[in-house]
């Protein structure tokens, strides 16, 4: 009789919507990120402000916190440092016993089956703040390309070293995937995956980030390397590029504001495809959520399967240590 769609024939029971359920964010997609600091003070844990939930955490604090996220059954993570002394070249960054190295020596040791995934830049080391080094041409200040593909060599090669499973070049320098590729080649560490943040915007959504990094520029921005936001052919232009340099995984980030893009690469490219939910996504989601506006399990949950519907496998997200320690994801 009736001639019109009867999509409630499908939601009428848990089970009935669970078996016609589209996507699933499972607890091995997720990957959580660490701030490190390097300090003498081995009790170091600092709440980042913009972050409530999120740390820094001296070496002795994150071996802690990691021991608990694993047992409950979290599967990757990736490290940021914050070093004790900054430079112009960011030399921290490629030190053998620099803080993230240290790191992923702890967290494979610990943890021989965790993937470990490292951050190539070098904004986190640098004293102005910016991902590569400064190169002045007459009287502009820019940060130069070719110059600073040397020093990310140095340092993918210093965490392939430590023993990272991935190594995660996010500077946005040109040419940084064969870059790395040739360096880590050269060393013998033929089988080490590069994870490309491929279609990284220059977005203002990393701000609670770099508090948490302490890598804000000192000066200017980075829309000089970053991509503007109002781009989306560019993308494909720029993931093309790194399919070429042999990434062997795609990124976007930030995520959630970005979705059209996560689509676009996934029916574009067949790498497997990695989404940056960032600090200001977790921040926005976290900040209404203390004021009671929204509710944060559910919220939390929604903004991660619709990164997965969008086409990302893997979601790297502030929330992964939470959702798997609570059990809303398995
Ligand atoms: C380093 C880097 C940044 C983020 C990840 N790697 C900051 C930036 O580019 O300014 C941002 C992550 C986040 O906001 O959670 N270049």
């Amino acid at each position: 009789m009736a001639d019109f769609f009867r999509g409630r024939r499908l939601r009428n029971t848990a089970a009935l919507r669970a078996l016609v359920s589209e996507n699933l964010v499972t607890a091995q997609d997720l990957i959580m990120p660490y701030f490190i600091v390097d300090t003498d003070d081995s009790t170091f844990r600092k709440e980042i402000p913009s972050m409530p939930g999120q740390f820094q955490l001296s070496l002795d604090e994150f071996e802690k916190q990691l021991a608990e996220a694993v047992a409950a059954g979290l599967r990757s993570i990736i490290l940021f440092g914050i070093p004790k002394c900054k430079d112009a070249t960011g030399s921290e960054g490629y030190a053998d016993d620099g803080i993230v190295q240290r790191a992923v020596r702890l967290a494979k040791s610990r943890h021989p089956e965790l993937v470990v995934i490292t951050d190539v830049c070098l904004c986190e080391y640098t004293d102005h703040g910016h991902c590569g080094i400064l190169q002045k041409i007459n009287d502009d200040v820019t940060v130069a390309n070719d110059s600073t593909l040397e020093l990310l060599q140095r340092v993918a090669i210093s965490h392939a070293k430590a023993g990272a499973d991935i190594v995660a070049p996010s500077d946005m320098m040109d040419g940084r995937v064969q870059a790395l590729r040739e360096a880590l080649d050269a060393e013998g560490f033929v089988n080490l995956p590069i994870m490309s943040y491929a279609v990284k915007y220059a977005s203002a959504f990393y701000g609670p980030f770099r508090d948490a990094a302490e890598s804000t520029p000192q000066s200017g921005d980075r829309k000089s390397y970053q991509m503007d936001p109002a781009n989306s052919r560019e993308a494909l232009r720029e993931a093309a590029a790194d399919v070429l340099e042999e990434a062997d995984f795609l990124m976007v980030k930030p995520a959630g504001a970005y979705l059209d893009i996560i689509r676009m690469l996934r029916d574009g490219f067949d790498l497997p495809l990695a989404a940056y939910q960032v600090s200001g996504e977790y921040s926005i989601i976290m900040a209404a959520a203390q004021n009671g506006w929204i509710d944060l399990d559910a919220v939390t949950m929604e903004s991660l399967i619709a990164i997965k519907r969008a086409g990302a496998d893997l979601i790297i997200t502030y929330f992964a240590e939470d959702v798997i320690k609570r059990g809303l994801v398995r």
